[in-house]
């Protein structure tokens, strides 16, 4: 049988499926399921410094293949996460990943102190990517300057291995990638959600109040895959692909154009055990194509 496990260089994975940020709410919702020790690991939804309620209904849109969201970061803040993390983490032992936000660069330092403290908590993922909570969906990984001050601000004044994710909603995402790598990351995350649009034709109005949101799911998947390989080819620290994986064939398919692990997103929400049922494919393919391990085709593409 195939070897799955995923390297990532600061830990290796049991297997490279991480349900993403704001797909998987804290976890402990998805225990009724399935266990939480067949993932790999797993990204709690983002949180600021204090409790956040979000942005006005409606926060979800279904679109061909596809979903629109502008959830806004709702959340608990980082204290009030402290105490879910620990109860979560009681029920597994696969390595937690708090995705961290900030209005301010004050604020990602504050709230990465926070949980930096706490054992159970494995990774941090720096969210500098939302495209829901400014206007016009800007946010510090639209520019190398931003990107590299703020990394190298957690990064200097935490220990945890520090993840970042990057928005697609740039003109260069591979010199933003190396600003972030040259800052400290120790592994990038590519991609958080595309801008999209979606309007009502009888109102004539936006469907979301905050006028953009962002697209995820299958509809991303060949655009995510795009960046990955761009990027994986722009920086020696790890990438993990993130955009519309449904199978084990997706996964496959991120790796081959360099990513060293995957965040499933989307199949999470229409598919509770949809990232357990994308492991057991992994592992059934790599069988059949006779894959040993992730690593033999690991960027592997021809060209
Ligand atoms: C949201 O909460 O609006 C989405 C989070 C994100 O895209 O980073």
């Amino acid at each position: 049988m195939a070897d799955l496990t995923a390297d990532l260089g600061f830990i290796k994975l049991k297997n490279p499926v991480i349900p993403a940020s704001g797909t998987f709410g804290y976890g402990g919702e998805f225990l009724q399921f399935f266990d939480l020790d067949l993932l790999g690991a797993f990204v709690m939804k983002g949180v600021y410094t204090d409790e956040r309620g979000g942005n006005e209904p409606p926060r979800i849109w279904e679109t061909p293949s596809g979903l629109l969201n502008s959830i806004g970061l709702a959340g608990p803040g980082a204290e009030g996460l402290t105490k879910i993390i620990k109860d979560v983490a009681s029920k597994t032992s696969t390595p937690i990943i708090v995705n961290v936000c900030g209005g301010t660069d004050e604020e990602y330092l504050e709230v990465a102190r926070i949980l930096d403290v706490m054992k159970e908590v494995a990774m941090l993922e720096l969210n500098i990517s939302c495209p829901n909570v400014r206007a016009g969906g800007s946010c510090p990984a639209q520019s190398s300057s931003d990107t590299r001050r703020v990394v190298k601000l957690v990064k200097e004044n935490t220990e945890k291995p520090l993840i970042v994710k990057l928005s697609p909603n740039v003109s260069d995402i591979s010199s933003i990638a190396r600003s972030a790598e040259e800052a400290g990351a120790d592994a990038i995350s590519v991609v958080n959600t595309f801008l999209g649009l979606a309007l009502d034709i009888e109102k004539r109005k936006p469907v979301f109040k905050n006028f953009f949101a962002g697209l995820s799911g299958p509809a991303i998947k060949p655009l995510a895959l795009k960046i990955v390989w761009e990027v994986a080819n722009a920086v020696s620290i790890p990438v993990i692909g993130i955009g519309g994986i449904m199978t084990g064939r997706d996964v496959l398919e991120f790796i081959l154009a360099g990513a060293a692990a995957v965040q499933t997103g989307t199949v999470n929400i229409v598919e509770p055990t949809g990232s357990v049922r994308i492991i057991s494919e992994t592992l059934e393919l790599m069988d059949e194509l006779k894959i040993n391990n992730l690593e033999e085709i690991r960027g592997g593409l021809k060209i």
